[in-house]
């Protein structure tokens, strides 16, 4: 089961009420890329909370969703989205989730609610990858923790390996993992995330390469900015 969120967060001024409009707007402005016909996978969070509604509200008939986990999914079927496994679609044509944190590079953290390995599975599945997030997830310089999913078997050794990191509790990705977080500084983020994958135990980590990421759609004080990542946008 996925877990809520875990990790510290960064210290935000918005209120509750004007983060959740930002995050509204984003995820709106994403549902708007979405055409009639199109394989969607949809990512996990209170961002992609705001998505769900936004998709089911245009009436595609034809939309076909691979969900990133359990939450998504259910949220997904009770607004009456057609979800489906990810194996069944054969390929995504756009994929939407939300983020941790972006870096003006386009490096994004990502796994605050523990689904990072399928959020990065469907990321690289699909022919388009869109980031939505609230202004606050736009940062100077990635900062820990980096969520990391760990192999049960050994984990305590995985640990010790990685040097700096601590299990997050009890918590498991969807697929039984336990999730971690790297707490030691970023820097490079290209750098950092060739060390934790050569870690063996390490199943996936949540850093994400600008290469992965077509557009990310943030809102803000001055309404919903779009600027392009790595990967072409279709
Ligand atoms: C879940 C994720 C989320 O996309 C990320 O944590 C952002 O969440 P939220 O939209 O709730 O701020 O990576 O694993």
């Amino acid at each position: 089961m996925a877990s809520p969120r875990a990790t510290a967060r960064q210290p935000s001024t918005l209120s509750d009420a004007l983060r959740e409009r930002y995050k509204r707007a984003a995820a709106r402005a994403a549902a708007e890329m979405i055409e009639d016909g199109m394989r969607v996978g949809l990512g996990t969070g209170t961002t992609v909370a705001h998505l769900l509604p936004a998709i089911a509200e245009r009436g595609l008939a034809n939309v076909r969703c691979a969900a990133t986990s359990p939450q998504t999914e259910r949220a997904g079927l009770a607004l009456g989205l057609k979800l489906e496994d990810l194996d069944e679609l054969g390929g995504l044509d756009i994929a939407i989730d939300g983020a941790d944190q972006i870096d003006p590079s386009g490096w994004l953290v990502k796994g605050g609610g523990g689904a990072l390995t399928r959020e990065k599975i469907v990321a690289a599945a699909a022919t388009i990858f869109v980031v939505i997030a609230s202004q606050e997830k736009a940062v100077e310089q990635l900062a820990p923790p980096v969520p990391v999913e760990l192999l049960r078997f050994g984990a305590g050794r995985t640990l010790a390996a990685l040097g700096r990191a601590r299990l997050r509790g009890r918590l498991e990705s969807p697929d039984g993992g336990l999730i971690a977080d790297y707490l030691g500084a970023v820097g490079d983020p290209r750098e950092l995330s060739e060390r934790l994958s050569g870690t063996p135990g390490v199943i996936e980590h949540g850093l994400f390469p600008p290469q992965m990421v077509s557009l990310i759609v943030i809102g803000g004080e001055g309404g919903v900015q779009r600027r392009g990542g790595g990967k072409p946008l279709g």
